[in-house]
């Protein structure tokens, strides 16, 4: 989407429509104000809008430009924040698909707040909330394209509207390729096939590509990686994705890691199919994230070495497929007895954690589709996240916390006490891949914690990466949840920036 500011009085703004979101606290001085541009028409509208939070008003002023004007409810001031206005500006999205508008123009709200982070904020509701997956539909009117371009009213911060907007644009647009990647139909997406799109990728963004195929991986002894893929009949990739700008403010590499389960059928421990396999193209979900963070980062030019890893294959019952019993030397050498080859997305990651140990690295984030107790515990909402507990723990877990908050992709901790690792106890070997029903999600985060050597952040985003049921800015299906999570995280660990 074409995203431009605008220094125009909204009286002179020439669009198909005019979003202009106003809060519950400001509504009678925006009457005034806009009655000033639009004529009496705000005045009359007076009864069927008040400015509460999803309220939605079309109108038709004789006096302006601009053919229609929304005006879009964000509820008492005191609540407004960014996730307000995404929303905001994303109910401002669906409604311009409705009236087939091209173009439309959304101005500021009135009030005190950061011009610069207010219009990210917008503009990422508005793309996001614009987005359809229509690939695979046939009909014309299906495929009909939302709008196309979107105008942003900066009243006096010009320049802090202009650089919210071309950074909200770039965010979204890496959420938008996430959403993209979770959506593609598994018979279009083995690792292979996944390779080439993060090859793809990276030669459009600017960022290093390196795809390793089958035969490296053997070399690494990555185990964990080639059992989960003795069931299929695609070979399984590892790629490995670099931004390493000269400007970087870390000697030692930030590294992210994202489970590329390219389907998970749960292999010989089989899923059912309603509820549970049927929606598992969504496994690679966390290797989806890595690659949007990966073109947001490069294309931000974040001042930071940050290395991407995506181990990937599908998880099939062929008939030389990894067996519940089989117990697997990984790659950092520990053995793990296999007791549910559902359990898989913990045997790629541990591989490729292990592997960021010959990275020194500063700090390490895994992003995974990995418990269904994740989505039990915090439903679509939020994403659990943990942390090892060495030094530095309790910033990492508040710093994680912040952007989640910051960015609208929510995620909340998990506690890692020890005592959860003793579910993990095998008889025959160092450690097995299952602890049980109880704490699903936090035994499947210290499984994890035995391949690594670093700060660490493991964040399960099983129930947040793909919806069943829309929610503001997030259509049905593959959400590109981490995206917005991480760059926000990145772009503070870069330079920090003030509380608010
Ligand atoms: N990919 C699934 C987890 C999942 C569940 C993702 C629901 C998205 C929505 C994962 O590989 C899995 O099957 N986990 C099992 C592990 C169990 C066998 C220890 C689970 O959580 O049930
Ligand atoms: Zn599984
Ligand atoms: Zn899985």
């Amino acid at each position: 989407m074409k995203v431009s500011v605008t220094t125009l009085s909204i009286a002179e703004l020439d669009v198909e429509l005019l979003l202009i979101p106003v809060s519950e606290s400001h509504i009678e001085a925006a009457r005034l104000n806009l009655a000033e541009a639009f004529g009496d028409v705000i005045q009359r509208a007076a009864p069927d809008f008040d400015g509460k939070a999803e309220e939605q008003v079309v109108l038709y002023p004789e006096k302006s430009r601009a053919k229609r004007i929304a005006l879009l409810g964000l509820g008492p001031w005191e609540s407004v924040d960014n996730e307000t206005l995404r929303s905001a500006a994303s109910a401002g999205a669906t409604l311009a698909y409705k009236l087939k508008v091209e173009t439309a123009a959304c101005m500021l709200p009135a009030g005190a707040l950061d011009v610069d982070t207010a219009t990210q904020a917008l503009v990422e509701g508005f793309v996001l909330g614009s987005y359809r997956f229509a690939t695979y539909k046939t009909d014309e009117k299906d495929k009909r394209p939302g709008p196309m371009r979107l105008v942003l009213h900066a009243q006096d911060q010009e320049k802090a509207c202009r650089a919210g907007a071309e950074r909200g644009r770039v965010i979204a647009e890496s959420v938008i390729s996430a959403r993209d990647l979770v959506n593609t139909s598994p018979n279009e997406q083995t690792a292979t096939l996944l390779g080439k799109a993060i090859e793809r990728s990276a030669k459009k963004h600017g960022y290093e590509a390196d795809v390793w195929d089958k035969a490296l991986i053997e070399e690494e002894k990555m185990g964990g990686i080639l059992a989960v893929n003795l069931g299929s009949v695609e070979p399984p990739t590892f790629s490995m994705l670099t931004w390493k700008p000269e400007n970087s403010v870390n000697d030692k590499p930030i590294v992210l890691v994202g489970k590329g389960v390219v389907y998970d059928t749960g292999g010989l421990s089989l899923k059912p199919t309603k509820g549970s396999m049927d929606y598992m193209k969504s496994d690679m979900g966390g290797a989806a994230a890595v690659i949007g963070a990966m073109e947001a980062i490069a294309r931000l030019a974040l001042p930071l070495h940050v290395i991407g890893m995506v181990p990937a294959t599908d998880n099939r019952p062929g008939v030389n497929a990894y067996v519940p019993g089989d117990v697997i030397r990984m790659h950092s050498g520990k053995t793990v007895e296999v007791l549910n080859t559902d359990a898989e997305g913990r045997m790629l990651l541990a591989d490729a954690l292990s592997y960021a140990q010959t990275y020194k690295p500063a700090l390490v984030f895994d992003l995974a589709t990995l418990t269904g107790g994740a989505v039990v515990a915090l439903g679509r909402t939020a994403a659990a996240v943990m942390t090892n507990e060495t030094e530095g723990a309790a910033e990492r877990i508040e710093a994680i916390e912040a952007a989640g908050r910051e960015s609208g992709d929510l995620v909340h901790r998990l506690p890692m006490f020890a005592a959860y690792g003793d579910q993990l106890k095998s008889n025959v070997a160092d450690i097995k891949n299952v602890g049980g029903r109880e704490a699903s999600s936090i035994t499947a985060g210290k499984f994890l914690e035995h391949f690594v050597d670093y700060p660490w952040i493991h964040v399960d985003i099983a129930g947040p990466a793909f919806l069943h049921e829309p929610k503001p800015y997030r259509p049905y299906g593959g959400t590109g949840f981490g995206v917005r999570l991480l760059v926000e995280f990145l772009r503070n660990y870069a330079s920090p920036r003030k509380k608010k």
